[in-house]
């Protein structure tokens, strides 16, 4: 029986749509939505206040609702962290060690902890990127997820802590926006495309750098949360794929939908991290191990992006 979990970073661009999809799966009463400010996951369901950094706080939100399992999403991502480094390291690292160091004391049963394609840096095979391969990340927002990686499979390893993580790649929704990321052009192109039929990209146009629509991101942190612990043979984080794409090549697929759409490209710091980034993911170990398949490729994302997105913003205007 699947005990009560807490969501970490409940109103985040990732956070809002796990919370919606865990209870739909357990139970609203089931999910305890937090975050250091209020979200949409707190009008259907527990919510508490959360700063990550307070690990007494946290302590306190587990014993109170008898808590299981964590997953903590709380993080400043590649391009705020580049503005804000020690506080980036500060909350992505110790925000980490509460988690596991109360789990390791025994008041929590498994841990999700999101990496990213940000681990790997400009020395990485950038096709097809191994799982085990060379990572050498120049970001602070990388560096600290590959530190966070270490930490991991070492609390695993030392204290037996149930910890598992997927290397995410930047993830496209349309029920939540990003913020901060280096991929985030990839959300807010399909705005832009309904709202003006114009978008000016921060990416040059031939950056390819591996994606994933939101359902499929969810799905594979369920499924990994869901599989048997001996199936979780990689306690650092599992490479997975989607879809790679160029902002050439999502602006032509969405041509297809309006045909007036207009794309021009200034680039700015964003660009050399990207740069620094692989352009596709070999994920044949998480498919191994724990059964994982993205569903959705490029097309079928932009149709579902465009589809929502427009009824979502068409009703906006209206009310
Ligand atoms: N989407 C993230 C970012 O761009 C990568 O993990 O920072």
């Amino acid at each position: 029986m699947q005990g009560k979990i807490l969501v970490v970073g409940s109103s985040g661009q990732i956070g809002t749509e796990l919370v919606e999809e865990l209870r739909k799966e357990y139970g609203s009463e089931n999910v305890i939505a937090s975050d250091i400010r209020e979200g949409q996951a707190e009008q259907d369901g527990p919510f508490e206040i959360l700063d990550a950094l307070d690990k007494n706080r946290l302590e306190e939100i587990i014993r109170k609702h008898h808590v299981e399992d964590v997953y903590l999403l709380a993080a400043l991502l590649s391009a705020t962290a580049e503005k804000n480094p020690e506080f980036a390291w500060e909350l992505n690292m110790n925000s980490l060690f509460n988690v596991l160091n109360l789990a390791k004391e025994g008041l929590i049963k498994k841990v999700f902890w999101p990496s990213s394609i940000a681990v790997f840096g400009p020395t990485t095979p950038r096709q097809n990127t191994p799982q085990f391969t060379v990572m050498e990340p120049s970001t602070v927002y990388g560096i600290s997820k590959q530190a966070g990686e270490r930490w991991c499979e070492y609390y695993h390893k030392k204290f037996g802590v149930d910890v598992r993580s997927i290397r995410y790649p930047g993830l496209i929704g349309y029920k939540s926006l990003p913020g901060g990321g280096t991929t985030d052009y990839a959300v807010d192109i399909f705005h832009q495309a309904i709202l003006s039929k114009n978008y000016t990209c921060f990416l040059s146009e031939n950056t390819t750098l591996p994606m994933m629509y939101m359902e499929d991101a969810i799905k594979a942190t369920i499924n990994i949360m869901k599989a048997d612990s001996d199936k979780i043979k990689i306690r650092s984080s599992y490479n997975i794929a989607g879809i790679s794409f160029s902002p050439k090549e999502i602006s032509e697929e969405i041509s297809n939908y309006f045909s007036d759409f207009k794309i021009n490209y200034v680039p700015d710091y964003r660009q050399q991290i990207a740069d620094s980034w692989p352009q596709s993911i070999d994920d044949s170990h998480a498919r191994n191990d724990w059964g994982w398949r993205a569903g959705y490729d490029l097309s079928a994302l932009c149709r579902t992006m465009l589809t929502n997105l427009e009824r979502n913003l068409l009703n906006e205007d209206k009310a």
